[in-house]
This record gives structure tokens, sequence and C-alpha cells, in this order.
């Protein structure tokens, strides 16, 4: 997966290994503000994707785990992401909300909601 906020030196890719070093979960952390928390210093998370065979096992809540924890400790107010609507229960059972009205992203045509981490608020 590519994106051109790759090119962004803060931009970064964490990643869940397993115990052979074999990744098994990716994403990609970008500073982009979003028009939902207008002024808040915002990092967007895109790509969040686990191994088919190993979802299901706690890899993408360790992932988003460690993106939040980055987050705060770089005083990042708001984290957000275009979120899959069959992913949706997943970000919210981490404490994310889902904000707005539902819509196909371009590049996929899959249907997706906005979804919210305020860390200002104790998310
Ligand atoms: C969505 C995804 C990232 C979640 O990662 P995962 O490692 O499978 O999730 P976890 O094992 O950490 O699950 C954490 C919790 O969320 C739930 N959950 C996981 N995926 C879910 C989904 N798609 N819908 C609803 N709940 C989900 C789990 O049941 C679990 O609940 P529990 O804590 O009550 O047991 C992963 O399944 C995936 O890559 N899916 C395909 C690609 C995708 O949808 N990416 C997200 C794009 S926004």
């Amino acid at each position: 997966m590519y994106f051109p906020e790759d090119e962004l030196p803060e931009t970064f890719h964490p990643a869940v290994l397993d115990t052979g070093g074999r990744v098994v979960a990716v994403a990609t952390v970008s500073p982009a503000p979003t028009g939902r928390r207008p002024g808040a210093a915002a990092w967007r998370l895109r790509g969040m994707a686990v191994e088919p065979e190993r979802q299901g096992q706690g890899a993408g809540t360790l992932l988003l785990d460690a993106v939040v924890t980055r987050a705060r400790g770089a005083g990042v107010e708001v984290l957000w992401a275009d979120g899959r609507d069959s992913a949706l229960d997943f970000y919210r059972r981490r404490g994310w909300s889902v904000e707005g009205e539902g819509y196909l992203t371009p590049a996929t045509g899959i249907p997706h909601h906005t979804v919210i981490l305020d860390l200002r608020s104790g998310g």
C-alpha cells in the first residue's frame, strides 16, 4: 500500500510482528487535519490491515493501542480515519466515535464512515 503522505518525514508505519518476526498487521499514520475538529492537532490512520488468517486474534487492537499511545506522547489531540463500515465496531470497541454520513471512498467504492478518537476528551 502506498500513499502520497508516505513521503512526509512525520509519517510512520506501525506494525505487529509474530514471534517469528513476520509482519501480521500494518497501518500508515500521518499528520493531517480533519474538518470535524477544526484547529486540532490531528493524525490520520490509513491502510489498517491484519493478515486474513490472523484476524480476530488481537493484532489490530495491539496496533491501534500503540498508535494511540504514540499520539498521546506526541501531544496529538485527535486521531481519525476513514473506517470501513465492516470494521466500525472494531473502532467503537476501542472508544472511537463514528461520525457523519456514510460515503464510498473514491479509490475502492467501499462504504465508509469517519471514525474519530478525540484525545482531549479522555478518549
Ligand atoms: C478490522 C481489523 C483491522 C481488526 O483487527 P483484528 O486483529 O482482526 O481485531 P482484534 O482481534 O484486535 O479484535 C478486537 C475486537 O474487535 C472485534 N472486531 C474485530 N474486527 C471486527 C470487525 N470487522 N467488525 C466488528 N468487530 C470486529 C473483535 O471481535 C474483538 O472484540 P472483543 O475485544 O470483544 O473480543 C482486521 O480484522 C482487518 O484487517 N480487517 C480487514 C481490513 C479492514 O477492514 N481494515 C480496516 C479498514 S478501516
